[in-house]
């Protein structure tokens, strides 16, 4: 079982080695533009795994895709992170260019494998991987939703006073202002989340999960990596264990939700063929103006697209 990380910045090789650490594939292929970067992390992450106790192998290598050759799944998270100051989609331009050549290069390879897009802005450069690839809808998905909803169960967690553990939630709509908050689908061990919060005090930790993303560049100068790479390994961890996990992920909408032609966070059920489902809630008035708003969004900024 072999998995290709592409993009060996902190988010790729903090996901090689959380996933190395896991021991469930024979082999891990890092690969960066960047001269030994991959080689040199991959190195690094060899020399945990005797601690650690695993049996993957690492590999890293310079801008060689054929390496990658024959992958079950292919990581993308190569381009440009965010800076302080910058929404993700101001990536958008540089972004697209380097995830229309990355997974072109990598399909050719791997006409099998299912994608894991993670680049931002995310449900856009999901959709150019799409586009690029000419893959089934289902074998390509984009990383969001379910850090989303980790980082609003870490925020609702400290509010309420209770394990995050314990917290079940589906953030949908797009990684960004235009997140969609589930509050009537929100519980903790199975009670109702508006036995301990309003559905007001609710909306200010929406906030704050939708601003996260931008709190840590500020702390940190670049976007986070922790959480990203961790849900990453979920989604890996699902679709190679056929497991059929359900997670919020940027999946292409075929009439769901009553939106076609784009990406965006809904939720899905992952197994070996990438989306075994897409779930359709039935939301009310409000959350589906919601969802509709955020698709709006992706949708202008597709239209602006010169791919
Ligand atoms: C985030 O930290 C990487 O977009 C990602 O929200």
């Amino acid at each position: 079982m072999k998995i290709t990380i592409i993009g060996s910045g902190n988010v790729g090789t903090y996901c090689a080695s959380f996933l190395a650490q896991k021991d469930i594939v024979n082999k891990i292929i890092l690969i960066d533009v960047k001269k030994n970067i991959s080689k040199g992390k991959s190195l690094d992450i060899s020399q945990m795994i005797p601690l650690t106790g695993s049996n993957t192998k690492i590999y890293g290598y310079t801008d060689d895709y054929l390496k990658s050759k024959n992958s079950e799944i292919i990581v993308v998270t190569c381009g440009m992170p965010r800076k302080k100051g910058m929404s993700r989609d101001d990536l958008v331009d540089i972004n697209s260019k380097i995830i229309s050549n990355v997974v072109k290069e990598a399909i050719n390879l791997s006409p099998n494998a299912k994608f894991i897009i993670v680049s931002n802005p995310l449900d856009i450069m999901t959709y150019i991987g799409y586009i690029k690839s000419n893959i089934s809808s289902n074998k390509i998905i984009g990383m969001a939703g379910i850090l989303d909803t980790a980082r609003y169960r870490f925020f609702l967690s400290k509010k309420i006073g209770i394990s995050p553990i314990d917290i079940q939630s589906l953030l949908i709509g797009g990684h960004g202002d235009t997140m969609v908050p589930l509050y009537r689908y929100t519980s903790i061990s199975g009670i109702p989340i508006k036995e301990f919060i309003s559905e007001v005090e609710n909306e200010e930790i929406i906030n704050k999960t939708k601003k996260a993303g931008e709190e840590l560049v500020n702390y940190l100068g670049t976007s986070a990596w922790f959480a990203p790479s961790v849900s990453i390994v979920n989604m890996i961890e699902s679709i190679l264990k056929d497991s059929k996990r359900i997670f919020s992920c940027s999946s292409f909408l075929n009439g769901e939700y009553g939106i076609n032609g784009i990406f965006l966070g809904v939720p899905v059920i992952l197994g070996k063929n990438g989306v075994d489902k897409i779930l359709e809630l039935k939301l009310n008035s409000n959350e589906m103006k919601l969802f509709h708003k955020s698709a709006i969004n992706v949708k202008n900024i597709i239209k602006k697209l010169s791919i």
